[in-house]
């Protein structure tokens, strides 16, 4: 089975691409860590564990991360994603307590248990992973394939004018790790920007086949009453009655990196500017540096969106 890691901060699109995960039999989760995020790490923390618990999967550790961005102070985005993280879904609170290990270990014990074999995909904020290569500069060089959903490259951020939501919430953090993985033995991060990961658009008429599929299952009916806030809210931004589903599209990669392409360059966070604070750079001319990430910039969302209805439909039926 393949390991991989997950760092998130669930929130509705964090949730779906856990259930994709879940949904995988050749895919060991080996370990969940919570990041403040979409909303406080606690909350993350407990939508972890009630949706593992939803899914019988509480033998999947959760670890606690960081409550703050390193450097930022936090913010967070209930308007996104729900007073709760999980739009409106009601899940039961979960019996299972998270792990004695906090996010950074988690994601150290992972690396080292599965060396050269591990997935690592982050879905919120990179601090729990910046954390972890403070307290191991060797974790990067350790991991077989980091896939990041973050940063906005040629297109408008969803947070400010230029930057992408993850990003924000901690920028220094987001420098950190792209400057770490720029050490030569360690394999460059696959970045999902908004520039794709808004080409994955999920429809009412999609979440209809979805639950129709799934026998109108527990799990489906979750999702759905998730997915019904993340519409409203993609309205309430003129976008239309439709989700993208950003944490999704970067857990496909994670999985299947051969179904997107993209152009290696230089990425680097801007820290500084009063407007473009948390600005992902993508140089390709080798003037900041030699490549030390691979940016996405195409893949076939349609098949993609196909799959991952009906894994989720599949899943939530058993
Ligand atoms: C990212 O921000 C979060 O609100 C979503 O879960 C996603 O990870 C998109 O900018
Ligand atoms: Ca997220």
């Amino acid at each position: 089975a393949t390991a991989l890691f997950l760092d998130c901060d669930t929130g509705i699109d964090d949730s779906l691409a856990l259930t994709y995960l879940l949904a995988q039999q050749d895919v060991e989760i080996v370990g969940v860590a919570a990041t403040a995020g979409n909303v406080p790490t606690d909350v993350v923390v407990a939508n972890n564990l009630a949706w593992l618990e939803l899914c019988r999967r509480t033998e999947i550790p959760v670890h606690v991360g960081a409550q703050n961005p390193i450097a930022s102070r936090l913010r967070t985005a209930e308007d996104t994603h729900g007073p709760h993280g999980i739009g409106y879904a009601e899940l039961f609170p979960a019996s299972t307590p998270p792990s004695d290990l906090d996010a950074a270990h988690g994601w150290l014990r992972a690396a080292d248990d599965h060396r050269g074999e591990l997935i690592g995909l982050v879905t919120g904020p990179l601090t729990n992973l910046a954390l972890a290569v403070r307290a191991d500069p060797e974790l990067p060089g350790k991991l077989r394939r980091l896939v990041i959903m973050g940063g906005a490259f040629g297109v408008p951020g969803n947070t400010t004018p230029v930057a992408e939501w993850n990003t924000v919430v901690d920028p220094e953090a987001a420098a950190e790790v792209f400057e770490a993985f720029s050490r030569f033995d360690a394999p460059d991060p696959i970045v999902c920007g908004l520039n794709i990961t808004e080409q994955l658009v999920i429809t009412p008429a999609h979440l209809c086949r979805l639950r129709t599929d799934s026998g109108d299952a527990l799990l489906a009916r979750h999702l759905a009453e998730a997915l019904r806030f993340y519409f409203e809210f993609h309205d309430s931004q003129n976008e239309g009655y439709v989700a993208y589903l950003h944490d999704p599209f970067a857990a496909m990669v994670a999985l299947d990196p051969d179904r997107v392409s993209g152009i290696a360059a230089h990425v680097a966070v801007e820290l500084n500017g009063a407007l473009t604070r948390a600005m992902t750079v993508a140089d390709r001319r080798g003037m900041l540096g030699p490549p030390n990430a691979q940016v996405v910039t195409q893949a076939d969302t349609d098949a993609m969106l196909d799959e991952l209805i009906d894994t989720l439909a599949g899943y939530a039926r058993h």
